[in-house]
């Protein structure tokens, strides 16, 4: 059934190293059905050639952007230069749409349905004809998902981001997109601004197309796709408006005909040194506490192995150098202009501390040879390693009797909360003090501004937002103080089995694993019991009698949480991984390079 490429008086195309994948439904001499799958491409207007050719790759471009999803919705645009790339490259671009999420709008939250995203782009790859695919990523859970999924069915994979929106402006100052609203809800509960200020101000934030314009989630998640070599260089920062979205977008799609052809897969690239690189440069961007969960998940996919740990261990030491929003200043409009991640990466690379400068990337360089010769054009916004925001700027990994691990981003300590809990001179970088509990973010609204227990030192506990605790583990950790407090200034430490914003500038410990409705150790506090938290030694501790907790875990069963509103709610919490985990699906871990094994 193979279409010769004469017939349309085209050039015969390049060999592919390996034959193409999707040929197998084309031109399959045992399916004498395959005639009929052709004929409904046929009928959408392509030609015999553009399908059956044996060296024409046809390439997915898995679109996120919709309506639902403003923070991609660029992408609608974007992907028509993606196929204008594909074609010129000799390839045959298949557009089809994913999941939507977006971040501020899904209920319960948005990442509950990454793991959806994921399942349902692995049946996508997996089932239909494609050689390779473009990952069109950007708002926060989409970038992991789709990343996910790649990894698992393991073909050729390139990513692109839709780009972070332009600054936002309130008078002369810089508003952060997510960040400004942290700031703003504060000013509220102090009663500095009404809630028509608060929406005006939240609303500057946000003022053109794209993602998150700090180094929240979606910027931190790009920025690591390109850490990890499956991104072109210097490509996840560009703002979603500028001119160079669009040719990035055409050079995206020449690329990833080339990826199929030399059949460069994301085992390939999704190396562990691809990981080490990605969690240096996290510190060195001061990226977001969703990206452990994040890419734990994808090391899960692809079968590399990747801790908590390792976090603090590769990462921890590194300096914090770009000055952006919420650890620092300025936004990605000034990050982009001032190098973007290949300024980084060759900052790092200088001093020695990218620890693996030879790891392959998407470009078919290494991430050395992409970035070696770049160079910060902008030294108040991306700094010299000798002038960092701040040194020892990684998370650091915390575990003990109160949860087996969970991370601290310690770039957003402020001096503030340093004086407060970190200063004592006999107990340097150590707290102890009386816990407030709550079950779910609903139980913290509720009663934060009644409990009159809670002062100076008080530690708040969020407990039950856990992935099984609030399905999808909610972004609930960062509490704010009662209003009384924040009038004075007083910062509280918070500790929870959720998670935290990624444009939260707070130093909360997060993602506590096992959580309360697995039965871990939060879910048997008290107000008013004793913690210690060491962060010298990485300790967490609950200073009760462990004959106490003892009856305690008797007397009362593990906190459950809400009771499911969808199927698929349900179907997630009884399927799902710790945090720590990567909250991943394990019996979907099993499956690995679908493509390769499968044998369609
Ligand atoms: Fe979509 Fe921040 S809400 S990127
Ligand atoms: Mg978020």
């Amino acid at each position: 059934f193979t279409a010769p490429a004469e017939e349309n008086g085209e050039p015969e195309g390049v060999e592919p190293a390996v034959p193409l994948r999707s040929k197998q439904w084309w031109n399959n001499p045992s399916d004498d059905m395959c005639g009929a799958y052709v004929e409904r491409y046929l009928n959408g207007g392509l030609t015999m050639n553009e399908i059956a050719n044996k060296h024409k790759p046809i390439i997915g471009i898995a679109q996120t952007g919709s309506d639902l999803a403003p923070c991609n919705s660029g992408h609608v645009q974007l992907a028509k230069r993606v196929r204008d790339g594909i074609i010129a490259a000799g390839g045959t671009p298949f557009e089809f749409p994913c999941h939507p999420i977006q971040e501020t709008t899904k209920r319960p939250t948005a990442s509950l349905d990454r793991n959806f995203a994921y399942l349902s782009l692995v049946e996508v790859l997996f089932g239909y004809p494609m050689d390779g695919v473009v990952l069109l990523t950007g708002c926060d859970k989409t970038t992991p998902a789709l990343l996910m999924a790649a990894a698992t069915v393991n073909i050729p994979a390139i990513c692109m981001n839709v780009g972070p929106m332009l600054n936002g402006y309130a008078g002369q100052r810089l508003v952060g997109s997510g960040t400004v609203l942290w700031d703003a809800r504060a000013a509220l509960a102090a009663g500095k601004i009404d809630q028509l200020q608060l929406m005006q101000t939240v609303a500057t934030s946000a003022p053109s197309l794209g993602h998150c314009n700090t180094m929240g989630t979606a910027s931190t998640m790009n920025a690591l796709a390109e850490a990890l070599g499956m991104a072109l260089p210097g490509s996840a920062s560009i703002p979603a408006p500028y001119r160079e979205r669009g040719a990035c977008a055409y050079q995206t799609g020449r690329r990833i005909v080339d990826l199929v052809r030399e059949d460069v897969k994301p085992s390939d690239i999704l190396t562990r040194e691809a990981f080490e690189n990605a969690i240096a440069l996290n510190t060195a961007i001061g990226g977001s506490t969703n990206a452990p969960i994040h890419l734990n998940a994808i090391a899960k996919h692809i079968g590399v192995p990747l801790s908590n740990q390792d976090w603090q261990d590769v990462g921890y030491k590194l300096p914090l150098l770009v000055n952006i929003q919420p650890a620092g200043e300025y936004l990605c409009e000034e990050y982009h202009r001032a190098g973007g991640l290949p300024a980084v990466a060759a900052e790092l690379i200088k001093h020695n501390l990218l620890p693996h400068p030879d790891a392959l990337t998407v470009s078919g360089r290494s991430i050395g040879d992409n970035c070696r010769e770049d160079r910060s054009t902008d030294k108040r916004v991306i700094r010299p390693f000798e002038n960092p925001v701040k040194t020892s700027a990684g998370f650091l990994h915390l575990s003990g009797s109160l949860f087996d691990s969970a991370v601290m981003k310690t770039s957003v300590i402020s001096k503030a909360f340093n004086d407060q809990y970190l200063s004592n001179p006999d107990d340097p970088m150590a707290f102890e003090g009386p816990v407030a509990v709550f079950d779910g973010p609903e139980d913290y609204h509720h009663r934060i501004e009644t409990e009159d227990k809670i002062e100076a030192g008080t530690i708040l506990i969020m407990r039950g937002a856990g992935p099984q605790g609030y399905p999808g583990a909610a972004e609930v950790v960062n509490m704010i103080p009662p209003g009384r407090l924040i009038k004075k200034g007083i910062e509280l430490p918070c500790i929870g089995d959720g998670r935290q914003s990624g444009t939260s500038g707070s130093p909360s410990i997060l993602n506590a694993s096992p959580e309360a409705a697995t039965g871990g150790n939060l879910g048997l506090l008290r107000d008013g019991d004793i913690i210690r938290i060491d962060l010298k030694r990485g300790r967490a501790d609950i200073k009760v009698d462990p004959e106490e907790l003892k009856s305690r875990r008797s007397e009362s069963g593990p906190y459950k949480g809400p009771p499911s509103q969808t199927p698929w709610q349900e179907l997630f919490r009884d399927n799902v991984s710790e945090l720590s985990e990567g909250m991943v699906i394990p019996k979907a871990v099993k499956y690995q390079r679908l493509a390769q094994t499968a044998g369609i």
